[in-house]
């Protein structure tokens, strides 16, 4: 049991974030409980990425409080993993599949620590969990989307975090690894751990998440799927843009 099982993962009171003078999280609350997976919801500039950057202290906030498992993130960064949203990864870093994945590591080291066996075996059960073995001595920026995903993945789980953000892992990824993605999402759930992910595709989003977030730049929606997750509510949230998801093949029974 850790000591923290009678705080929530994340608590968020008040949030507000602005770049420059822009305006684009309001407000916001919520109260994530364990062991949960959560679908992070809203269109494109909605303020999802950023949620997650705010919560992560990636980035300056202007009002609110966020607790993570009860602390200040920097109190508990090595327990929080974090996968970022595609663009915003350099994949011309000259790096191997190995190399990333062995950098989830990095924060359970002191300054002055390296590496050691039992790392390198961590490090090359989460590549085997994401079936990249075989991929270990390939250069990143060599890979297929998916690939890239994966290699990702297994760095937030070889870090043995308990809290994951994954920042819409599913673009550019083939149907056989979003399924095993969700596969590992559900076992790491059964370990009491708790996943957040930004998503896209709202035809999967009752079957992939017992929680949702909805967001446009206000919270629009917290709970459970199955209470939160309805039309009224996905209106609300995708407003204008919602005429455009109707006709793409993003969106099924509205
Ligand atoms: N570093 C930044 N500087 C200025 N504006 C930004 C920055 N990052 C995001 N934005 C803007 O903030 C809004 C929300 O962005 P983001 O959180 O990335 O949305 P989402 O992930 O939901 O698509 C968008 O309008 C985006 O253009
Ligand atoms: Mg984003």
């Amino acid at each position: 049991m850790t000591p923290y099982h009678s705080t929530s993962p994340i608590d968020i009171k008040g949030l507000s974030v602005s770049y420059d003078k822009k305006r684009v999280l309001t407000n916001i609350y919520l109260k994530i409980p364990q062991g949960s997976i959560v679908g992070v919801i809203g269109p494109n500039g909605a303020g999802k990425s950023t949620l997650f950057k705010a919560v992560l202290g990636l980035i300056d906030t202007n009002a609110g409080d966020i607790k993570v498992h009860g602390q200040d993130i920097e109190d508990v960064r090595k327990r929080v993993a974090y996968v970022p949203q595609k663009d915003d990864v350099d994949w011309t870093f000259p790096a191997t599949v190995t190399d990333v994945v062995r950098m989830g590591r990095f924060p359970h080291k002191g300054i002055f620590q390296s590496l050691n066996k039992t790392d390198f075996e961590i490090a090359d059960n989460a590549m085997r969990d994401l079936s990249i073995l075989d991929l270990k001595d390939r250069q990143i920026g060599e890979l297929s989307g998916g690939q890239q995903q994966r290699v990702f993945i297994s760095r937030a789980l070889a870090q043995e975090a308990d809290l994951f953000f994954l920042d819409e892992p599913f673009v550019g990824v083939d149907m056989l690894t979003e399924e095993k993605i969700i596969e590992l999402l559900k076992r790491l759930r059964s370990e009491g751990k708790t996943t957040l992910v930004v998503h896209h595709d709202l035809s999967t989003v009752e079957s992939y998440f017992d929680h949702v977030i909805l967001l446009n730049q206000r919270l629009v929606a917290f709970g459970k799927t199955e209470d939160v997750f309805t039309s009224e509510n996905i209106n609300r949230t995708y407003g204008a843009q919602l005429n455009i998801l109707h006709k793409s093949s993003l969106q099924k029974d509205l």
